[in-house]
């Protein structure tokens, strides 16, 4: 299969492309398709052999459902519902999130086909911020399903040429938009009740909006966890897949080195070097073949996260050294979505 691109110009009127992706949706195949975090592998929401595809050529398991996304924050009910008891905390994160980087995991509709959710009773849904995919679905007219386009637990796409390396020749179209300007997937939080029965949040993934910003809203409660073990043995429902402990993987090993911490090389090895801001004791070793900065000079962890996932590629690609190191990095705001990811990527 040949897979078409698209461009996108952010400074004239897209609508003629949208309408075309859209079409493509409509008739079952394959979109990858911008957002603000990352790039999306988009089906029609509603054609359940559609999004059968794009299971098969994520390679993902049948057991990690997808993200809806929607044009409007409106048309949140006829894929969710939205009890009482939530309704006023539903209301004031939507206002003030979407379109943006945000899921909210509810109990779903009967609309939603079972295989998006994997037959959980619950959907994820977003407004992205991204106008190529606001654009998209208003042209179809009603959600799609779209995860990240990478191969499952692989590094995120946050171009169209990283989406094009990753599934090129298996979908049929990309759009291409550049660089992604969150680089980080949305941040995943469902409404529950908590101890006392007041609502609460669980934060099911962490990302652009932080735990930081949640606190002002609502309590935040720890997710019941489920191991991955557990998850593979009973071919089960997660409550968020991406809360696998082995994710976001690049081929080569992956180690990070905590901070103040001293990293002792293996002889015979090459190292490449993933760093905050390059500045640092560990930046300064002898041992590093290549060092690679998340955020050059500035410090600043909305670069980090822009760039985490191309440097993770570049850096996998490399054929300068033969394992990463990446270095610890402030954990308050966007920086804990950051090292989660490392984490992940380091098991
Ligand atoms: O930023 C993003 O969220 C990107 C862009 C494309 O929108 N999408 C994305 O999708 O990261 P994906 O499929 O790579 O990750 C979706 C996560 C998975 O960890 C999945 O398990 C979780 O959302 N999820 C989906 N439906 C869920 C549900 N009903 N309950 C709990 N978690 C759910
Ligand atoms: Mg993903």
């Amino acid at each position: 299969m040949k897979t078409e691109r698209c461009e996108i110009d952010a400074l004239i009127d897209n609508r003629k492309v949208y309408l075309y992706a859209a079409e493509a949706l409509e008739a079952g195949k394959l979109v990858a398709i911008p957002t603000e975090t990352v790039y999306g592998l988009g089906a029609d929401a509603l054609n359940a052999a559609a999004v059968a595809r794009v299971f098969e050529v994520k390679e993902r398991p049948s057991f990690d459902p997808l993200i809806l996304h929607i044009h409007q924050a409106k048309e949140l009910e006829r894929y969710a519902v939205v009890e009482p008891v939530f309704e006023g905390m539903i209301n004031t994160i939507t206002k003030l999130f979407w379109p943006g980087p945000l899921t909210l995991v509810l109990p779903k509709t009967d609309l939603v086909p079972d295989i998006v959710t994997s037959g959980l009773d619950t959907v994820a849904v977003r407004v992205s911020a991204h106008s190529a995919m606001r654009g998209v679905c208003k042209a179809l007219g009603r959600a799609i399903a779209a995860p990240s386009a990478n191969k499952f637990g692989r590094i995120s796409p946050t171009s169209a040429t990283a989406v094009e390396k990753e599934l090129g020749g298996q979908i049929d179209l990309i759009l291409d938009a550049g660089a992604c300007s969150e680089g980080i997937e949305s941040t995943i939080v469902r409404p529950v009740l908590d101890e006392k029965g007041r609502p609460a949040l669980e934060l099911l993934r962490e990302g652009p909006i932080t735990r930081e910003q949640f606190r002002k809203i609502a309590k935040i409660v720890k997710p019941k966890y489920q191991s991955p073990e557990a998850i593979q043995a009973e071919q089960d429902k997660p409550l968020a897949p991406g809360q696998m402990k082995s994710h976001y993987a690049p081929q080569k090993r992956l180690q990070i080195v905590e901070p103040e911490a001293v990293f002792v090389p293996t002889a015979g090895v090459r190292y490449g070097l993933l760093t905050f801001e390059g500045t640092s004791p560990l930046a300064a070793q002898d041992c590093w073949s290549s060092v690679v900065s998340l955020s050059p000079g500035s410090g600043r962890l909305a670069e980090a996260g822009v760039r985490l996932f191309a440097m993770m590629r570049q850096m996998d690609e490399s054929t300068e050294f033969d394992e990463i190191v990446a270095e610890a990095i402030p954990t308050h705001g966007l920086g804990a979505a950051i090292m989660d990811r490392l984490r992940r990527a380091s098991v």
